[in-house]
């Protein structure tokens, strides 16, 4: 089996998990690049506004998913929904037929409703499970159980 993490991270968090994910799989990983400025005041608004209108975005990443049989993709939540890069990487890249797992770390427990929409986005991938994380307890908590469940089911 053949393992990607792909993901994408404004401030670090899933990044982080990106990387213990990568670790644990011993998977490629790959950061997808948003081209679109979202750092400081005027790029956390745009953020927030492009989320909540579904808006795509540009960007960049070096991985072919085909390559893969297995994908597992994370990122934060922006005004609780599915964040532009994403949606703008599930529709660029081929997922049919792949085994797909998502994985977020937002500030609230919203990944229960995120979750579903982006499983709606890979209509015909084998989805194969979810790993949410809130962002204080990502910070403050031990959560190695919860993500060595994760790593299981993926596995
Ligand atoms: C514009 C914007 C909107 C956000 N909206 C939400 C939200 O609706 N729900 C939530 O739980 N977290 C929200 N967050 C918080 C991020 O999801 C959270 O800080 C996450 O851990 C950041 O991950 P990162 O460090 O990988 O970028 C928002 C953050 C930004 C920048």
């Amino acid at each position: 089996m053949t393992y990607l993490v792909a993901y994408y991270s404004r401030t670090g968090n899933n990044r982080a998990i990106a990387e213990q994910i990568a670790k644990l799989l011993s998977a490629d990983i790959d950061e997808i690049i948003d081209k679109k400025k979202r750092q400081g005041k005027v790029g956390w608004l745009l953020a927030g506004r492009d989320s909540m209108s579904g808006n795509l975005t540009e960007i960049e990443f070096k991985k072919n998913p085909q390559d893969y049989d297995t994908i597992i993709i994370g990122a934060p939540i922006w005004a609780g929904n599915p964040i532009p890069p994403i949606r703008t990487y599930l529709q660029n890249v081929d997922l049919s037929g792949k085994r797909v797992a998502f994985f977020i770390c937002a500030k609230s427990d919203g990944f229960n409703e995120v979750f579903p929409q982006q499983v709606a986005l890979i209509p015909n991938s084998e989805h194969i499970g979810n790993f949410g994380i809130r962002e204080d307890r990502f910070k403050n908590e031990d959560y190695s159980a919860d993500l060595q469940a994760f790593i299981e089911k993926v596995k």
